[in-house]
């Protein structure tokens, strides 16, 4: 017996996404391994991984590994370092063809995005769901294949949460229809791992609960894994039986934007620090504003000499996208590490749960913040005339001053919480 879909939502995400325009744009690159990161410089580099090709994955290559471990996995692998740019007006060249098919859009990231296709046309011309989905999916990667020559997966499900493990089932090039009457069966035996928001703390915490499947997880009543783990518990709950009522909200972003950089020698000057981190926040203020974004928590990651990586966050009571509220936070954060006088080898920062700043109501609080808003965005219009070094923070200056060894490539804007 067919259940009836609540909503038909389709989540998109481009295969190896970087890798593959590499190899769309260089026909010598095809079929080979391609790792897109920092320089391995023969297993010294010191970046990470961006993203690695489908030929370079079963050397064990992925996203976020360091390059030198994935150059003594793949010596002979073809390293690019990545050209943001390219790889933006790609994305945007997708989401406007995406466009075409729905207005009701939610873009996640530079290459995935959920939609809601409810009214589509191709429901009037089948009388059967799953052959009108099939039928769709089909139209929108030939869509984005012949217009952009790129291949994506594509998960449709009746909600968010499954439809985004959907796409990922049988990447590349893949179409997973799951319809209501087999979430169930679909979700059971996969690892928890693949349920939405389990990271890698959460992962730990339920292995240790010898919970390997989703399966296992729905064992557990919803109050003993609210006692466990608080308020991921019964997300954890409804995520395991694909209970999602999340819409598609077109114009949010429900990931983050962040950039990290990793130092060219590991780093313990606490004010060459700060200053990278005023750094980091101007970098990923400016580009909040730039998309006419805001963000509510400001998270910083720490990874010290020994690979050790520790984030910390905070949530505000209200968006912003000011460089100097999102130091500020930073900073307290950062003073929160007992180890800080420990090497630092990487520092991110990043703001996640965004919203459109045209949807976002102002504070009452706001008129200072307003002011400083107005200097912020003078500030980046100066700098896209004349460029990033026409203005900075003084702090900033001073860092560039104190002669900081070179950053190397691995500035990223993909949030870990896939
Ligand atoms: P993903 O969609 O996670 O990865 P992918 O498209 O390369 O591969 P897949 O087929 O598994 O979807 O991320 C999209 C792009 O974002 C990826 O090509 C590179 C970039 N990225 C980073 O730079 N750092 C990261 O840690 C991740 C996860 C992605
Ligand atoms: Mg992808």
């Amino acid at each position: 017996m067919s259940a009836p879909w609540p909503k038909y939502i389709i989540h998109v995400d481009m295969d190896a996404f970087f890798a593959a325009i590499e190899q769309l744009l260089n026909p010598e690159l095809r079929g080979k391994p391609v790792i897109i990161g920092a320089k391995p410089k023969k297993g010294k580099g010191r970046g990470v991984v961006s993203t690695a090709s489908y030929e370079a994955r079963p050397y064990g290559v992925h996203s976020a590994m360091p390059i030198s471990r994935a150059y003594r996995l793949c010596p002979d692998g073809i390293y690019i370092p990545p050209n943001g740019k390219l790889y933006s007006e790609y994305s945007q060249k997708i989401f406007a063809l995406l466009d075409r098919f729905t207005p009701v859009i939610q873009k996640i990231s530079i290459d995935e995005a959920f939609l809601d296709v409810a009214g589509h046309p191709v429901f009037h011309q089948n009388d059967d769901v799953i052959p009108a989905l099939e039928q769709l999916g089909r139209e929108i990667k030939d869509c984005i294949f012949s217009e952009t020559g790129l291949k994506a997966s594509l998960g449709i499900a009746p909600s968010k949460s499954v439809a985004k493990i959907a796409s990922d089932f049988d990447k590349p090039d893949g179409l997973t229809i799951v319809p209501p009457e087999k979430v169930q069966d679909f979700l059971d035996p996969l690892p928890v791992r693949r349920i939405w928001g389990v990271g890698k703390r959460a992962f730990e915490s339920l292995s240790r609960l010898g919970i390997q499947t989703v399966r296992e997880l729905r064992q557990f009543e919803e109050d003993y894994l609210e006692e466990r783990f608080g308020k991921m518990g019964p997300h954890l709950y409804r995520m395991a039986r694909g209970i999602d009522k999340r819409n598609v909200v077109p114009g949010e972003d429900a990931k983050s934007v962040s950039h990290e950089r990793t130092f060219g020698v590991d780093q313990t000057d606490r004010d060459l620090l700060l200053s990278t981190i005023l750094d980091l926040s101007e970098k990923v203020s400016s580009r909040l504003r730039k998309y006419q974004l805001k963000g509510k928590t400001i998270q910083i990651k720490l990874r010290f000499s020994d690979f050790s990586t520790f984030t910390r966050n905070k949530t505000l009571p209200d968006h912003t996208n000011l460089t100097e509220e999102i130091f500020n936070i930073s900073k307290m954060l950062f003073n929160q590490f007992k180890d800080a006088s420990k090497p630092v080898r990487l520092i991110g920062v990043g703001v996640s749960q965004l919203a459109n700043e045209a949807g976002l109501q102002m504070s009452l609080w706001d008129s200072e913040n307003e002011r400083k808003a107005k200097l912020e965005k003078v500030m980046d219009q100066l700098q896209d005339k004349y460029g990033a070094s026409a203005l900075t923070h003084a702090q900033t200056l001073k860092a560039k001053r104190r002669k900081e060894p070179p950053a190397k490539g691995n500035t990223g804007s993909k949030s870990s919480s896939k």
